[in-house]
């Protein structure tokens, strides 16, 4: 994790004066994770007020925090202003009313404008978000111009603009794409209005290697990125400092996610081999098809055997909870051995939930000594039920 955030800062810095990387928590909000990344020098992207409460647990004064959100409770936003948050992200007319309205604004806190820069990325339809016809923001050439003169009008302190455009991108010309189009709104903004953008966000979305993707490097693509802002931004005399935001490419190839095999059985030709997990910590293969490396590791050494027919391996949720389909595993696969799954640092435990109530696994931090310390213990069943109220009348 920190060589990944310190590679984005060092192809960064040499390319522009004021370059910060902003932690999408999203991806692992594991408070030691955030703790890792502030004291790498980001700031936190909160989508939430729990996201928010956990980068304070986490020691991160709200100043270094960014909220985003598409639609934002009063409460949030209060809570938000109340502690002195960074930057918050507005996402339509109803968030900027209520700033506008606001009891409290601390003298740090600034606004963005979270924009819709009308770009199609290519990767899965649940994790786009740039294209014209998105959920997300104001969309250039319609109300982000309203949107801009509404900050100025109603005195909000508006310091410059935000897009994302998409999750897991392999291919980066919609992140171009998206860079270059609010650098270019940002550059008619001064024209226009005489705004002049301190901070533009980039976004986050650069891929990461599952099974055998082949993602840019860190260092290419922000070349690229910034390379693609920099004559835009020279060129309409604006020197902000420039944000990315990136979650996935930060945590996701840092994290790993062990299973213990509890049974393997062989029905109508396919060998199932059951974990004790499934859905429930890791939802991304049933919701995006997504693909992960395995490794096996037997519960005791032994003589390496010959690899098994194609397995299916099956999560232990009520459904056809499919984990890895095909996946390729020894012949002598046995209960209690372990499954080993690669790239599982980015929204699989941010993602986990309690279906069939199986209670959230622990997750572990392997520091850079080696040492292995416990950051999340497992969720306990009390805790599940802890919520539950049965009204009285209904107790046997
Ligand atoms: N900024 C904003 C405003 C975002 O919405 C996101 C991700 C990011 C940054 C970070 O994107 P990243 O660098 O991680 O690609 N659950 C899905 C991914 C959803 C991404 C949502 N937004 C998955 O498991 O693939």
């Amino acid at each position: 994790m920190r060589a990944r955030v310190r590679a984005y800062y060092e192809a960064s810095a040499v390319l522009w004066p004021r370059v910060r990387l902003s932690y999408a928590s999203k991806a692992n909000g594991t408070l030691a994770v955030l703790a890792v990344m502030s004291a790498e020098g980001c700031w936190i992207d909160v989508a939430s007020e729990g996201e928010l409460r956990a980068a304070l647990s986490a020691g991160i004064p709200a100043e270094r925090c960014c909220m985003h959100g598409n639609n934002k409770s009063a409460a949030e936003i209060e809570l938000a202003l109340d502690e002195g948050i960074g930057e918050i992200v507005a996402d339509n007319f109803e968030e900027l009313s209520l700033l506008a309205t606001a009891p409290s604004f601390q003298p740090n806190s600034r606004v963005l404008l979270r924009l819709a820069p009308g770009v199609d990325p290519k990767t899965h339809d649940k994790i786009s978000t740039g294209q014209a016809e998105t959920k997300f923001g104001f969309p250039i050439g319609d109300t982000a111009d309203a949107a801009v003169r509404y900050c100025i009008n109603s005195g909000l302190p508006l310091a410059g603009f935000h897009c994302h455009v998409g999750s897991q991108l392999l291919d980066p010309t919609a992140q171009v794409e998206g860079a270059r189009a609010i650098a270019q709104f940002a550059v008619e903004m001064k024209r226009d209005h005489g705004f002049e953008t301190q901070v533009l966000n980039l976004g986050g979305g650069l891929g990461v290697r599952y099974t055998d993707e082949e993602p840019m490097s860190i260092q290419d693509y922000c070349t690229m990125l910034i390379g693609a802002v920099k004559p835009v931004l020279r060129e309409g005399g604006l020197e902000p400092e420039l944000v990315q935001e990136p979650g996935r490419s930060l945590v996701a190839e840092a994290g790993t996610t062990l299973y213990t095999v509890g049974t393997v059985k062989t029905m109508a030709g396919t060998r199932y081999v059951v974990v004790d997990g499934g859905l429930g910590d890791n939802p991304r293969p049933a919701l995006y098809g997504a693909k992960y490396a395995l490794v096996h590791i037997p519960a005791e050494p032994r003589d390496a055997s010959e690899p098994g027919p194609r397995t299916t391996v099956a999560g232990r949720h009520c459904e056809t909870d499919t984990l890895f389909p095909q996946a390729i595993l020894p012949a002598d696969v046995q209960p209690g051995d372990l499954i080993q799954v690669l790239t599982t640092g980015a929204y699989a435990s941010s993602m986990a939930s309690n279906y069939n109530r199986y209670p959230r696994p622990a997750t572990v931090l392997i520091r850079e000594s080696g040492r292995v310390e416990l950051v999340q213990r497992r969720e306990t069943i009390e805790e599940m039920l802890d919520r539950e109220i049965v009204p009285e009348d209904l107790l046997v």
